[in-house]
Formats: structure tokens, C-alpha cells, sequence
């Protein structure tokens, strides 16, 4: 009997074409529509590989006796998945490592600087026919350059944000549980958490999403931030407490924020919308053309090498 293989969302094509070369006897399904907790669970009892994206949430009860092997993630953060119960069920989950990096580090860099000079208001300013003539003190922004940013997580990502910074002559401090010598060699200097709260002009969030780092800035470390400030964050939304950072936009105890994830994704908090001095995004950290198939290739090989039963590529445990 062959493998059955189910994409939750309609992926690029590479991922077909990687599954389909493979050799390997398979039926593939597509998923049409966003698959419901019920869906997820029966897919996992009828599919011998799923490649699911950061919205399906797979847990320990889905994953329990059932027939799935593998569980290749359409995404580097697998905060989606109970990896323990996958463990513990012996099911093989991977993610896409490194190929979206590059891609990350340039959105949370577009983001921070539209947010520091204004880009979206000025964008809507032109558009609304009000640039009549020019103004000294017109959409007067923040200063990038020679500025401080704090990395909260110098993973990979948080690393490539880094060396952006240093073009923009920036100084760098970052937290992380180790030091990290690729880092300290680019001049950036390891620090508390409290002090990069308190001496960084931006703050970038790259940390994964997991119990220690759940509402990690919260009222208390948005209170530690200057008021000049911008928050920054590309990792995952319920790494802040969005009420406490909407309450802290909305009394200038920070400058503003440049958001691409939220805490109850699609949901954005209704008060963010409101807020000038926010520059929001929907999820799209890693979305160029290229990045993204490059993320269908290898999620489709860690399919292909676990039904294979050869190594697992890209395992997260
Ligand atoms: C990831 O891969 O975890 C990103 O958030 C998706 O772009």
C-alpha cells in the first residue's frame, strides 16, 4: 500500500514536484479550505505525512495512536505542534531552517525603518493629494543610523538582522541564553534583558515562541523601554502582551511598533488599527517568491526522506 500525503494549503509547486519525482508510491491530497481541529485530527489518523502550516495547531490528542509518521512544518517556528506528544508518539517533526532567514531579517528591517520614518502615513499622505509643497517640519521621523538595537534572540534570524544593522552603523546589544560568538565578533555585546530594554532605540523581537518567552514583553518591560522606543517584532505574537503594548502605544511610554505577528493571529487587536505609530503586516516574515519555495522543497523532502525511512532532515528534536 502507498503513502498518503496532505498539504493543508496549496503550497508552490516545488513541493509537488519534489513528492511526485520521488519515487515513492503516493497519494497526495490538498487541502481546500483552513482544516477545523476535527479535520486535523482525522488527517493525522488517515496520512502517513502532513505538511501543515504555523496556523494548524497539531496536539498531543491528534497526534495519539494514529497513523501519521511525519509532521513536516511549512515554517521554521514549530510553536503549532506538541513536539513532546510527537516524541513521545515517535512521529518525526521538521521544520525549514536557514532558507527563510535572509528573508526575515530584510522584513523585520523594512519594518523597523518604515516605522522610524513613517513611511505608510507619508505613503497615504501622497496618495490623499496633501503633499502640496514641501514642509521643514513634515513627517519628521527617528534616526536610524548610529542608533541602538537590542536583538532579544540571536538565533539566526536575530543574527542576520544584526548584520543589516551594522550597515546602518548601528550599535548592537543582544540577550541570549549563550553568548554567541558571531555576534561578539560583529562588535555586538551581550547585555540583561533589562538593560537592552533600557538602552535600545529599537527593540527586535527572535526569539521562538515557547513557555519562558510567553508575554516575555509585557507591561513591565514595556515600562523599561525609553519613550522613544520602537518595539519591533517578526517572531511570534504572544511573545507580547499585545494589550499591554497597545496600552503603552496609546500613552507614549514607547515610540511606536512594526508588527508582522499577533497574539490571536489573523486577529489583530481592534485598538492597534487605530494606532498611526504602528506599521502592521500579516504574517509575512518570509514571503518572497523565492523564499517560499525553497521552504516547499525542503518540507516536501523531509516528507520524502522520513517515508523513504532515511534520515530525518530537518528534524526539531
Ligand atoms: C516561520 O517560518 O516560523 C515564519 O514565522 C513564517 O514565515
Amino acid at each position: 500500500m502507498g503513502f498518503r500525503v496532505l498539504l493543508t494549503h496549496q503550497l508552490p509547486d516545488a513541493a509537488l514536484e519534489i513528492l511526485f519525482d520521488s519515487g515513492l508510491d503516493l497519494s497526495i491530497d490538498i487541502a481546500v479550505q483552513s482544516l477545523s481541529v476535527e479535520d486535523l485530527h482525522r488527517a493525522c489518523h488517515n496520512y502517513d505525512a502532513i505538511i501543515p502550516l504555523l496556523s494548524d495547531r497539531i496536539t498531543s490528542s491528534m497526534m495519539n495512536n494514529s497513523r501519521v509518521q511525519i509532521i513536516a512544518n511549512y515554517a521554521v517556528g514549530y510553536n503549532n505542534i506538541d513536539v513532546d506528544a510527537a516524541r513521545q508518539d515517535g512521529i518525526v517533526v521538521t521544520n525549514t531552517p536557514d532558507v527563510l532567514t535572509a528573508a526575515s531579517a530584510d522584513l523585520t528591517f523594512a519594518l523597523l525603518m518604515s516605522v522610524a520614518r513613517r513611511i505608510p502615513e507619508a505613503d497615504r499622505f501622497c496618495r490623499d493629494g496633501k503633499f502640496t509643497h514641501w514642509n521643514p517640519m513634515l513627517l519628521l521621523g527617528a534616526d536610524v543610523a548610529y542608533q541602538t538595537l537590542g536583538i532579544v534572540g540571536a538565533g539566526r534570524i536575530g543574527t542576520a538582522v544584526a548584520q543589516r544593522a551594522i550597515g546602518f552603523d548601528m550599535k548592537i546589544v543582544y540577550v541570549s541564553r549563550t553568548p554567541k560568538p558571531k555576534m561578539d565578533e560583529m562588535g555586538a555585546s551581550r547585555v540583561a534583558f533589562e538593560e537592552l530594554l533600557q538602552c535600545s532605540d529599537f527593540v527586535s523581537i527572535h526569539t521562538d515562541l515557547n513557555p519562558t518567552t510567553h508575554h516575555l514583553i509585557d507591561e513591565t518591560a514595556l515600562n523599561m523601554m525609553r519613550p522613544s522606543a520602537f518595539l519591533i517584532n517578526t517572531a511570534r505574537g504572544a511573545v507580547v502582551d499585545e494589550e499591554a503594548l497597545v496600552a503603552a502605544l496609546e500613552n507614549s511610554q514607547i515610540a511606536g511598533a512594526g508588527l508582522d505577528v499577533f497574539e490571536k493571529e489573523p486577529r489583530i487587536h481592534s485598538r492597534l488599527l487605530q494606532l498611526p505609530n504602528v506599521v502592521l503586516a500579516p504574517h509575512i516574515g518570509s514571503a518572497t517568491a523565492a523564499t517560499r519555495t525553497k521552504m516547499a522543497r525542503m518540507a516536501a523532502h523531509n516528507v520524502v526522506a522520513v517515508l523513504r525511512g532515511e534520515l530525518r532532515l530537518n528534524p526539531v528534536y
